[in-house]
């Protein structure tokens, strides 16, 4: 099984001439699947989110989408009284989606909030509902993979651009080993990068992909990651925009043992 895992696509903030490169690569590379781990518009207008949904029906494989923290709109009333409307009316009625595939369990998980405990929204949060989601998820899992997709990555290494909390980190982090995440997919930082950690003696990948198509570039530029899925390895494969292609900048593979 292949993935796309795609990231921070900001449309309001996109260059055109990278999502019509990112298409066309996308349609090339024939993905199973293409996972988009939030952002998705910059400033949560009605028009981005119109424009973000038009993206995703341009491409022919299937999309699986959580938001992220511009998925929310800013300082407005709106923010307070119908956080995800906009975003439930044009990209998706759940916010926090799951698929079970033949190799591959898949399980998104919001972590933007309208409130936070910090005057920087951009930070996010992990509830305990949805550490027991998680939880009741993983547990019914059979496939060989088990795959989480989180806006703000959980982890924080010195390489990335910003300094970003995510509140309840530690226990969001003792679930994924507990339930033997292999994979979690994030954003928000604009910089792709792959850790491997071991957690409960159980090896997870901590994966992050750069924006795919914004203007919003920080240390790197856009990129997306692939992902080949076999019964018992996984390749990673971080593409980077160079001139008008997306190319292989590395790749890692991960075997089970
Ligand atoms: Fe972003
Ligand atoms: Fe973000």
């Amino acid at each position: 099984m292949r993935i796309a895992h795609i990231s921070d696509l900001h449309f309001g903030a996109h260059d055109r001439r990278v999502t019509e490169t990112l298409i066309s690569t996308l349609i090339e590379l024939e993905p199973d699947l293409v996972v988009a781990s939030g952002d998705i518009t910059q400033d949560a207008t009605v028009a981005e989110f119109v424009e973000a949904s038009e993206f995703f029906k341009l491409l022919p494989m299937p999309a699986f989408v959580i938001p992220g923290n511009h998925d929310l709109p800013g300082l407005d009333l709106r923010r307070f009284i119908q956080p995800w409307k906009r975003y439930r009316d044009h990209i998706a009625r759940e916010l926090e989606p799951e698929l079970q595939a033949d190799l591959v369990d898949i399980k998104g998980i919001n972590s933007a909030r309208m409130i936070l405990p910090s005057l920087n929204w951009a930070y996010g949060s992990i509830s305990a509902r949805q550490r027991h989601d998680i939880a009741d998820f993983f547990a019914a899992s059979t496939t060989p993979w088990r795959v989480l997709t989180v806006h703000h990555p959980p982890l924080n290494p010195p390489e990335f651009p910003l300094d970003v909390t995510l509140f309840n980190k530690g226990k969001f982090l003792e679930t994924l080993g507990e339930q033997k995440v292999d994979i979690v997919l994030s954003g928000h930082q604009h910089h792709a990068y792959v850790e491997t950690r071991i957690m409960n003696g159980h090896t997870t990948l901590f994966v992050c992909a750069s924006t795919a198509m914004s203007v919003r570039i920080r240390k790197q530029p856009q990129g997306f990651n692939l992902l080949d899925f076999k019964d018992k390895s996984v390749r990673i494969e971080l593409r980077q925009l160079s001139g008008d292609r997306f190319m292989t900048q590395s790749a890692v593979t991960h075997t089970k043992v």
